[in-house]
C-alpha cells in the first residue's frame, strides 16, 4: 500500500502543522467528495476507476486487439494531459525503450505534442511502409498541434489503405457531442472514444485517452484501475494516518507557506520521466494561478545528481524534494567480481544494483536535508500496473486537495489561452485580424 513518509522535517516545520490545516483539509475533502467547490464541473475522475462506462471500456479493449493484430504501430496523437498520461504509464511499466524492443506489441509513437517538422517528419520516416494505425486525441477537438499532425498521419493512412481502409484504422478519443475532431469523426465513421464531460485533460488517464495506447502496449488495464480503485476508497477516508493524500497535500501547503516555491519530483528509475513529465502538468496546470502555486520540476537520480546535484545541495534554498521510490526490481542484477580490482570496486561484488541504489537514495536523502532541502519520500511499491494505478489517483487527488487549500481552481487552465491567441493572430487565423496589427507592430514587423 502506498505510503507518505517525512524524512527528518521536524527538522524544518513545527510538528503540529497537520492539526493546523485539519479544518480546512476536511473542507477540501468535502468540495472533492461531493462536487462543491471551485470547479466543481471537472471532479468526474474522484469517483471515475468506479463508475466508468464499461460498456466503453470493453470497445477500448476490443480496438486495443484490433490494432495489435493489424497494426505494427500506433501513431498517438494528442498533447498536454491528452498524450502525456499514456506516455508515462507505458514508457514506466513497459521501458523507454519499448519501441526497441521485441515484443508482440506494435511500436507507439507519440505526435502532435509539438510543433518540430523534423520530429514529425522523422516519425514518418520510421514509419515506412509498416501497416500502422492512428489514435487522435483532443477533447475540444480543436488543438492546433494534434490537428496539424493529424492531418499528415490520416493522408498517409488514406495514401496507403484508401479512405475506407484508412477508417477502419482511425480511433478518435474526444469530446461525446461537440468540436471538430467529433463533427470530422461522425461524417467519416470512425470509432470514437469519449473524454467525459467532467474530466479535464490533466485528469483524464484513466478514460480512454489513456487507456487505448496504454491497452495497445500491453499493459494489464484491469490491474491499472483496480489499483486506483483502491486508492479511491482510501482517499475517501479523512484523517492523516488513514489518508496519504491528506499526508501529502498538508506537507507540501506547510512548505509552500512557510517559504518554499518549488517542488522537485525525483526517482530512481528513468522509466519514470514521462510520469514526471505527467506530474508536472498536473500540479503545474492546477494550480500555478492567481500568482501562487509550487513550481514543479522534476530530476532522474542518480544522473541528475551529477547536474543539479550540486543546485540542489547548496544553491538558493527554494526547493523540497518529493521522493518516488519503488520496491524490488523486477530484474535483480549482481556487481561483478573482477580478481585484479583495477577499480577498486570489489568491495561492492555481489551486491545487487538495487542495493547500490538504495544506499545512494539513503545518501541523497541525508545529504540533501542537512542542506536545507526538506524531502517527502511516497513509497510506492513494486513497480506494476495495480500499483501505477494507486500511485495516479493519489497523485491526482492531493492534486485537487492542495488546489483547494490555496484558494485555486484546481480544474482550470486560463492561462493556457494567452499564447494560443497570439499564435492564431500571427498565423493569420479569420477573427483574429486586429491583434495581428498590434502583435506585429510589437514584434517589430
Ligand atoms: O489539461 C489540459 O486541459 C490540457 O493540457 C489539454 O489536455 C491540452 O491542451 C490538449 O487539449 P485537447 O485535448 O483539447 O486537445
Amino acid at each position: 500500500m502506498l505510503n507518505v513518509k517525512l524524512f527528518h522535517m521536524d527538522t524544518f516545520i513545527p510538528t503540529h502543522y497537520e492539526e493546523a490545516i485539519q479544518p480546512r483539509m476536511k473542507i477540501s475533502q468535502d468540495k472533492l467528495q461531493n462536487g462543491t467547490g471551485a470547479g466543481s464541473d471537472f471532479t468526474g475522475w474522484v469517483h471515475l476507476p468506479r463508475s466508468y462506462d464499461r460498456e466503453e471500456y470493453g470497445r477500448i479493449k476490443a480496438a486495443a486487439a484490433k490494432i495489435q493484430s493489424n497494426s505494427k504501430a500506433l501513431v498517438v496523437i494528442g498533447i498536454g494531459g491528452s498524450y502525456l498520461g499514456a506516455r508515462g504509464v507505458v514508457e514506466c511499466l513497459c521501458s523507454p525503450n519499448y519501441n526497441l524492443k521485441k515484443k508482440n506489441t506494435p511500436n507507439i509513437y507519440f505526435v502532435g505534442n509539438g510543433l518540430s517538422s523534423e520530429a514529425m517528419g522523422e516519425v514518418l520516416d520510421l514509419l515506412g511502409d509498416d501497416d500502422f494505425s492512428v489514435n487522435v486525441i483532443s477533447k475540444s477537438g480543436t488543438t492546433t498541434e494534434p490537428a496539424v499532425a493529424f492531418r499528415f498521419f490520416r493522408a498517409k493512412l488514406e495514401e496507403k489503405y484508401g479512405k475506407a481502409g484508412a477508417g477502419e484504422r482511425i480511433f478518435a478519443t474526444t469530446d461525446k457531442a461537440r468540436g471538430a475532431l467529433k463533427s470530422l469523426a461522425d461524417a467519416e465513421g470512425w470509432e470514437t472514444f469519449v473524454v467525459p464531460d467532467d474530466v479535464g485533460g490533466r485528469y483524464s488517464v484513466l478514460t480512454a485517452v489513456g487507456l487505448l495506447p496504454i491497452a495497445v502496449a500491453g499493459v494489464d488495464i484491469d490491474a491499472l484501475m483496480r489499483g486506483a480503485a483502491q486508492m479511491m476508497d482510501v482517499c475517501v477516508q479523512e484523517g492523516y494516518e488513514e489518508n496519504p493524500a491528506w499526508r501529502y497535500a498538508a506537507i507540501r501547503h506547510e512548505l509552500y507557506r512557510t517559504g518554499k516555491s518549488v517542488e522537485i519530483l525525483a526517482c530512481y528509475d528513468p522509466a519514470f520521466r514521462f510520469m514526471s513529465e505527467w506530474w508536472k502538468q498536473l500540479y503545474g496546470e492546477s494550480e500555478g494561478k492567481d500568482g501562487c502555486g509550487l513550481f514543479p520540476a522534476s530530476v532522474e537520480f542518480t544522473a541528475d545528481l551529477h547536474s543539479m546535484g550540486q543546485y540542489i545541495q547548496q544553491g538558493k534554498r527554494l526547493m523540497f524534494e518529493t521522493v518516488v521510490r519503488f520496491g524490488d526490481s523486477a530484474r535483480q542484477l549482481e556487481v561483478p567480481r573482477d580478481d585484479l580490482d583495477g577499480d577498486g570496486l570489489n568491495f561492492l561484488a555481489g551486491k545487487s544494483m538495487d542495493f547500490v541504489r538504495d544506499r545512494a537514495t539513503e545518501g541523497t536523502l541525508l545529504a540533501h536535508t542537512e542542506g536545507g532541502v526538506p524531502n517527502v519520500i511516497v513509497e510506492a511499491g513494486e513497480k506494476n500496473a495495480e500499483n501505477l494505478g494507486a500511485l495516479i489517483y493519489f497523485f491526482e487527488y492531493s492534486c485537487g486537495l492542495s488546489g483547494y487549500l490555496l484558494g485555486v481552481n484546481p480544474f482550470d487552465q486560463p492561462g493556457v489561452e494567452a499564447y494560443k491567441k497570439n499564435m492564431f493572430a500571427l498565423l493569420g487565423k479569420p477573427g483574429y485580424e486586429d491583434r495581428k496589427a498590434e502583435l506585429e507592430a510589437k514584434l517589430g514587423k
